[in-house]
């Protein structure tokens, strides 16, 4: 069955990470589509992420939610992963939220931390923009400001408001899906990345060549490979994602609602 969505001006997409698609339970009046009946979506192929747009309210807000996204790793190309990203413009979102799980590299980063994303490492090698210009987009986007200073300014007042412990840093990208070395992880952290995850970039490029303004949080679900002695594995990733849920969904959604 195909349903219709009734978008009017909705405050903000949000884009669900690894295990932090329980925010979707929040949404209000929530209308689902699943993914696979979207033309140029794909099915989600990992596990944590369910495959449906949502739209619905929160925090009193109409927002549309992706719950699911389209890794590079899982074959997508970048413009492919930021698919997504283009539907929910053309739905009227100018602003999105994007939150992901990611590897702590800073050393004070203990598992459930959430960060705001203050800026990114492209080590992904890709670029969603390459190709022939996308009409509407910017085709030389700046990239100064990918994360707005305003809406980052934002999420802190609301999490001091919530008493919400939130540090912010720099994500480095990278295309997976294997984890890093604990070289990989030295070196990011010279090139002065705080988290590593294999997501958000891609979106957040397309994002900005669109004009959007962005925010993402990341959700620190293990020490990056060499600063803990254990090994990583995916399962433990979704699991510290869903204990740090409960913050991650608070301080989204009272966003949205000072938005
Ligand atoms: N590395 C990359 N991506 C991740 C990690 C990590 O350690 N943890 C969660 N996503």
């Amino acid at each position: 069955m195909r349903s219709r969505l009734a978008v009017q001006s909705p405050a903000a997409a949000i884009i669900l990470g690894s295990g932090l698609g329980g925010l979707a339970e929040r949404i209000g009046g929530a209308v689902r589509i699943p993914y696979r009946d979207i033309p140029g979506f794909a099915e989600p192929s990992v596990v944590g992420h369910a495959g449906e747009l949502i739209h619905g309210t929160l925090g009193g807000r109409e927002v549309l939610a992706l719950a699911g996204r389209f890794h590079m790793y899982e074959g997508h190309e970048a413009g492919h992963s930021a698919f997504p990203v283009r539907v929910v413009q053309a739905l009227g979102a100018r602003t999105l939220l994007l939150s992901n799980a990611a590897g702590g590299i800073r050393r004070t980063f203990a598992p459930g931390q959430l960060m705001v994303v203050a800026d990114h490492l492209n080590l992904m090698f890709r670029n969603p923009l390459i190709g022939a210009a996308v009409s509407g987009d910017e085709r030389f986007p700046d990239m100064s400001d990918p994360y707005d200073p305003a809406l980052r300014r934002q999420l802190h007042d609301v999490a001091r408001t919530l008493g919400i412990r939130l540090e912010e840093g720099v994500y480095a990208g990278l295309l997976g899906p294997s984890y890093e070395t604990p070289a990989e992880v030295r070196m990011l952290e010279r090139l002065g990345a705080d988290a590593v995850g294999m997501s958000t970039v891609p979106e957040v490029i397309v994002a900005r060549a669109m004009g959007m303004r962005c925010a993402a949080v990341s959700c620190i679900t293990n020490p990056a490979a060499g600063i803990s002695p254990h090994h990583i594995n995916h399962e433990e990733v979704i699991e510290v994602t869903r204990h740090a849920a409960a913050d991650f969904e608070r301080l989204i959604e009272e966003l949205v609602r000072s938005l």
